[in-house]
């Protein structure tokens, strides 16, 4: 994809990567609009950021999907790439009975659901502009971190969803990315301790790689240790799951009483 003159929408941008995706777009010369949940966080993000636009909207609420997208038709038409990065994640016990059977699913609705609804609310969108869609998934997607089962699922579903969407795209022009970071040092990773084997890339490090790929045109970018689970989920499966359940036993929750 060019990397300047486009009207870039990236959801969950107020922080992390979407934030550090954001500044780098904008110092480019691209417009870009960020989405968020808490307007502190927008706000902080906007007066960061000379001329970036904040859109207070939830991923995981189809009915804010719905008016983030008409809002998106009314102010930004030109609109040719969407960053589908907004993700939660939790550390979940599931081998006990959870009596809070709708919050157990929650990271579903964000991370599936969210980018599943924000291309169809926008695809026409996209493709009158022969646009881009890049979907933030992660190197969990090949192999699950025990310690959060429903958080990994979740990106294996959107992993399989993007090549499909991918293939159905390719005749209209409209390209499809897959960004999948490795573990990157920001909120969402406060209780991941580097060690050993496992590292934690900076957002610095994970921006330069994924800007190297765009501008290759790479369809799947696997920056550092994604790539390697990539590959070990292929040549010994048996051996990386177990590596990574061992790895985050510690972070698995005690069942609740
Ligand atoms: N950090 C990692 O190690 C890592 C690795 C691989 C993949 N990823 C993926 O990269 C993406 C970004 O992760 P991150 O580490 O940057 O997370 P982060 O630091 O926790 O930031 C998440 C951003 O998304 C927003 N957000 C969260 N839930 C949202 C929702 N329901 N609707 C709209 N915005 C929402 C947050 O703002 P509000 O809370 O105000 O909404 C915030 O701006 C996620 O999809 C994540 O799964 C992260």
């Amino acid at each position: 994809m060019n990397l300047s003159g486009n009207t870039i929408l990236i959801t969950g941008g107020s922080a992390g990567i979407g934030l550090t995706f954001a500044k780098k777009f904008r110092e480019l010369g691209n417009e870009v609009i960020v989405t968020g949940r808490r307007l502190d966080k927008l706000e902080e993000a906007a007066a960061a950021i000379p001329g970036l636009h904040t859109i207070q909207s939830d991923a995981g609420s189809a009915s804010d999907i719905a008016a983030l997208a008409s809002r998106i038709r009314k102010d930004f038409p030109k609109l040719n790439v969407l960053m589908n990065n907004a993700g939660i994640l939790l550390y979940k016990n599931v081998a006990f009975p959870d009596a809070d059977l709708e919050g157990l699913t929650v990271e579903l609705d964000v991370n599936v659901a969210g980018p599943i609804r924000t291309v169809s609310a926008l695809v026409d969108v996209i493709k009158a502009n022969r646009g881009t869609i890049i979907n933030v998934s992660s190197g969990l997607a090949y192999v699950p971190l025990t310690c959060s089962p429903i958080y990994s699922a979740t990106k294996a579903a959107l992993h399989s969803y993007t090549v499909s969407l991918r293939f159905q795209l390719a005749d209209a022009g409209v390209e499809v990315i897959e960004l999948m970071p490795p573990a990157i040092k920001t909120d969402m990773t406060a209780d991941l301790k580097a060690g050993g084997d496992f590292q934690l890339m900076s957002l610095e490090d994970l921006l330069a790689a994924t800007m190297k790929g765009l501008a290759a045109g790479h369809a799947e970018i696997r920056p550092g240790q994604s790539n390697q689970l990539h590959w070990m989920s292929r040549i010994a499966p048996g051996f990386i799951n177990g590596q990574l359940a061992k790895g985050s036993k510690a972070l698995i929750p005690a069942a609740k009483s």
